[in-house]
């Protein structure tokens, strides 16, 4: 297994509580905050968490940004930025200047662009490399991550910070931040829940049969990695 950090939860409710007192307690230092978010439905309860904590925290040293992004409007629901502001940023008190989202609304090489302009601009560079804080990332069930798919492995040594993937089924158009930007990061949280996860993350995590076909396996980011995973992601049994 590759050095990486584990935290076991029964539900994803308890995952979500320990990440938000996690995040928390980093936001409550008032220390300069660059924070990737992730998309899907994993970090959506955290985010609930987050608008509802009982001592408001202070945003205003958090900068927020996506790790990938979905080519639709802003108000689209498949938007990741959407779905943040309804859940979160509508709900707290952040400047509007240190809420980075990728513009999935613009033509999509534009937007991967513009974004890399941004993150070279907004972020400390190693080796030209944007340097995240903090990066949130999931895991899709084959294995993704961000927006780097299985048929598209070659996103996690590109060029630059981001670029233009296509979802496999769907064929939707993404932007997403590439390898080296995820590897660049000072810590990297995967949170992953549910039973439909296990099958890959297992073999990623014991490093068993075509584990380097998954674009996770290939996240070891120079800084801290660790993974928050629900008792479905490790163990059979059944999701109640
Ligand atoms: C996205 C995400 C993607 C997500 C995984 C897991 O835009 O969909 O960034 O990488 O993290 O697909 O999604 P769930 O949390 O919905 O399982």
């Amino acid at each position: 297994m590759y050095p990486a950090q584990l935290h076991l939860f029964a539900t994803p409710e308890a995952l979500a509580r320990a990440f938000a007192a996690e995040l928390a307690r980093e936001i409550a230092t008032g220390r300069p905050l660059h924070l990737a978010l992730s998309g899907g439905s994993t970090p959506q309860r955290l985010f609930q968490l987050l608008a509802a904590a009982e001592e408001p925290l202070d945003w205003t040293a958090v900068h927020l940004y996506w790790g990938d992004e979905r080519c639709v409007a802003p108000d689209h629901g498949e938007s990741n930025y959407g779905v943040t502001r309804k859940l979160l940023l509508d709900r707290i008190d952040i400047p509007a200047a240190n809420v980075h989202r990728i513009r999935g609304e613009a033509p999509p090489a534009e937007a991967a662009q513009n974004y890399g302009d941004l993150l070279r601009q907004a972020l400390p560079t190693n080796d030209g490399v944007p340097v995240f804080d903090w990066i949130l990332l999931g895991m899709g069930s084959d294995g993704h991550t961000a927006s780097i798919f299985p048929h598209q492995m070659e996103l996690l040594r590109a060029e630059g910070p981001c670029a233009l993937a296509v979802h496999p089924d769907s064929g939707q158009r993404r932007v997403s931040l590439t390898g080296p930007v995820l590897n660049a990061a000072r810590r990297v949280s995967f949170l992953i829940t549910g039973a439909s996860k296990r099958a890959v993350f297992t073999k990623i995590l014991h490093r068993q049969n075509e584990w380097e076909t998954y674009p996770t396996a290939h996240i070891q980011p120079s800084g801290q990695l660790e993974f928050y995973l629900d008792q479905f992601v490790l163990h059979e049994g059944e999701e109640k």
